[in-house]
C-alpha cells in the first residue's frame, strides 16, 4: 500500500456527500444493471478484463477504469495489482466500493484505503459454499436450498459481517445456470436495497467500523 492511496481513499470516503459508489465487475454485469436501474449514485465502474459489464457502464455514460489483470497464475502480483486499483479509485472520490462479480481477489491496500466500505454479494448462504463454485457446490451437496448473501468484505474471500441474506429453493431439475439465474434475480433486488441502507448509515455518520482486515 502506498501512503498516498490510503490518504486519498480515506479522505474521499469521509468527506464527499452524497457518497459516490465505485462498482467492481468482471462478468455479464447484470447486477451492475440492477444497481443502475435502482438509481444508485454510481460514479465509476472498474473492470479487470474485457467484459459485458464494461459495455453496460459505457452505455450508461459512466466513467470506466480497466485495471487489467494480465497474469492469472502463481506469478500474479496481488499487492501490486491492488495498489494500482486503489490508485484508479482515488481519481473518482468514491466513499463506497461495491463488488458485483469481480474476478480478482484483492489485497490489503483496498481495505486500508476504504475500511469497512467495501461490500460484496455472493450466491450462497454464507458461510456455506464460499468461492467461485458456490452454486455448483450447493447442487453437488444435494442441498434443498441455497441463497445469497450481502456482506462487508474482508481480506478473507467471501467473509466479513453479513448485512442481508435471502433463501432460494433448489429444484430437482436445477442446472447450475438455472439456479444461479434465480439467485441473481434475488441479488438484483437485495443488493441495491442493502446498499441504500449502508449509504444512509454512512451519510448519517453512523457506519460502524465493523469490517476491515
Ligand atoms: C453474482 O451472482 C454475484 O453474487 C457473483 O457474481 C455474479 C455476478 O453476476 N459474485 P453478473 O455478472 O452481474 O450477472
Amino acid at each position: 500500500m502506498t501512503t498516498s492511496s490510503k490518504r486519498v481513499g480515506a479522505a474521499a470516503a469521509d468527506t464527499v456527500r452524497p457518497v459516490r459508489i465505485a462498482v467492481l465487475a468482471s462478468g455479464t454485469g447484470s447486477i451492475l444493471e440492477a444497481l443502475l436501474a435502482d438509481g444508485l449514485p454510481v460514479a465509476v465502474v472498474v473492470t479487470d478484463r474485457a467484459c459485458r459489464a464494461e459495455s453496460v457502464a459505457r452505455q450508461a455514460g459512466l466513467p470506466t477504469e480497466l485495471v487489467a489483470r494480465s497474469e492469472f497464475g502463481r506469478g500474479f502480483d496481488r499487492d501490486g495489482y491492488t495498489t494500482a486499483l486503489v490508485g484508479a479509485l482515488s481519481r473518482h472520490a468514491v466513499g463506497l466500493i461495491v463488488m458485483a462479480g469481480y474476478g480478482t481477489v484483492l489485497g490489503g491496500a483496498i481495505h486500508d484505503a476504504y475500511p469497512g466500505r467495501i461490500l460484496n454479494t455472493h450466491p450462497s448462504l454464507l458461510p456455506a459454499f464460499k468461492g467461485w463454485r458456490a452454486v455448483e457446490e450447493a447442487l453437488e451437496a444435494g442441498a434443498n436450498e441455497t441463497g445469497c448473501t450481502v456482506h462487508v468484505a474482508s481480506l478473507e474471500v467471501d467473509d466479513g459481517p453479513v448485512l442481508a441474506q435471502e433463501r432460494v429453493k433448489i429444484l430437482p431439475t436445477d442446472t447450475p445456470a438455472a439456479l444461479h439465474e434465480r439467485i441473481k434475480a434475488v441479488e438484483r433486488r437485495l443488493y441495491p436495497a442493502t446498499i441504500r441502507l449502508v449509504l444512509s448509515e454512512i451519510e448519517a455518520g453512523r457506519l460502524a467500523a465493523r469490517a476491515g482486515r
